[in-house]
Parts: structure tokens; sequence; C-alpha cells
């Protein structure tokens, strides 16, 4: 069976997970988040593995959780997924990768109160500026397509990802 894997990557916030689930719910896709996979699989929630083992760690768990989701249909990612090559190839090689396009202005607004995010939960917004500089760069370069979601409903992005696999 010639199965592609579609993989949505995107920066903390662009809506990777809700957008995910609603098009597998759609599509009756098997479907898996490499963050809850990671708290499940680990034991431990995203947060507490950066508190007790570091990014470095919580990136080689990263890895290999992705390396287990290729029978999914649907796979949200963390953001941080494109930060290791290995990951990268891991998507290429077995699927689609669609990135969400959300502007700084905009995830701003949404991850305002969030307290789940070890990279965003710091009053740095120089620094988060940086990351977000740097990652758009390298989410643009690896993806197959490119959605953007500033403005769009959850089903518009939805019906975005369909036209992507199917050209309709
Ligand atoms: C991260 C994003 C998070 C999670 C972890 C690190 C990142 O996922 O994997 O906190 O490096 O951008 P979301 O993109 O779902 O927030």
């Amino acid at each position: 069976m010639d199965m592609k894997t579609i993989y949505l990557i995107g920066f903390m916030g662009s809506g990777k997970s809700t957008v995910g689930k609603a098009y597998a719910q759609k599509y009756s896709k098997t479907y898996v988040d490499t963050d809850d996979y990671i708290e499940v699989f680990y034991g431990q929630k995203i947060s507490e593995i950066f508190k007790n083992c570091g990014e470095k760690v919580f990136r080689t768990f990263e890895t290999e959780i992705l390396a287990k989701t290729t029978l999914y249909e649907v796979v949200s990612t963390g953001g941080g997924i494109i930060e290791h090559v290995e990951n990268i190839q891991i998507m290429q090689k077995n699927g689609i990768i669609i990135y969400l396009h959300t502007s700084f202005a905009e995830i701003e607004k949404r991850l305002k109160d969030d307290r789940q995010r070890p990279l965003w939960n710091h009053e740095n917004l120089n620094e988060k500026k940086g990351l977000y500089d740097r990652r758009i760069s390298i989410y643009r370069k690896y993806a197959d397509f490119i959605i953007q979601t500033d403005q769009k409903s959850e089903a518009e992005i939805v019906n975005g990802i369909k036209k992507c696999i199917t050209g309709e």
C-alpha cells in the first residue's frame, strides 16, 4: 500500500494539533501528535522533560518518537521538529510536509496566556522573535506545501490540507 503520512509543521501556536485532529476526524484518518506521544511514552509532561532533562534530551526523545509515527496517516509535530536534520529526513522519506504559517503577531496573541511551552514562557520577546525568524526559513525550505493560517477558520485550513493532497 502506498500511504504517505501528512506531517504538519510550524511554529508553536500555529494550530498543528487542532487542525491535524480536525482533518483526521473529518476524513477518518489515523492521527497522532508527537508531543502527546512523548508525554505518554516517557510518562512526563513536556515542561517537566525540559525542566528535568533539558532541551537536548527532549530533542532525542522527539526523534525517537517521530520514527515511531510512520504508520499514522496524519502527524502533528512540535514546533522544533525541524531543528534536527534527522527528523526532516524521516518526514521526507515517509510523507508530505505541510507548513502552517502564522504571523508572529498572531502567535503572540494566541499564546498570551500559555504556560505549557518552555521555549515561549519567558519574557524575552527578542529571543522569541529571533527563534521565530530563524525557524520560518527552515519551515519554508522543507515544506511541500504552505498554508497561511492568519484569519482562517479551522474548517478552511482543513480544506486547504485536502487541496494540497488531492489537488482539488
Ligand atoms: C517546541 C514546541 C512544542 C513542544 C516543545 C518544544 C518548540 O510543541 O514540542 O515545547 O521547540 O517549538 P508545539 O509546537 O505544539 O507548541
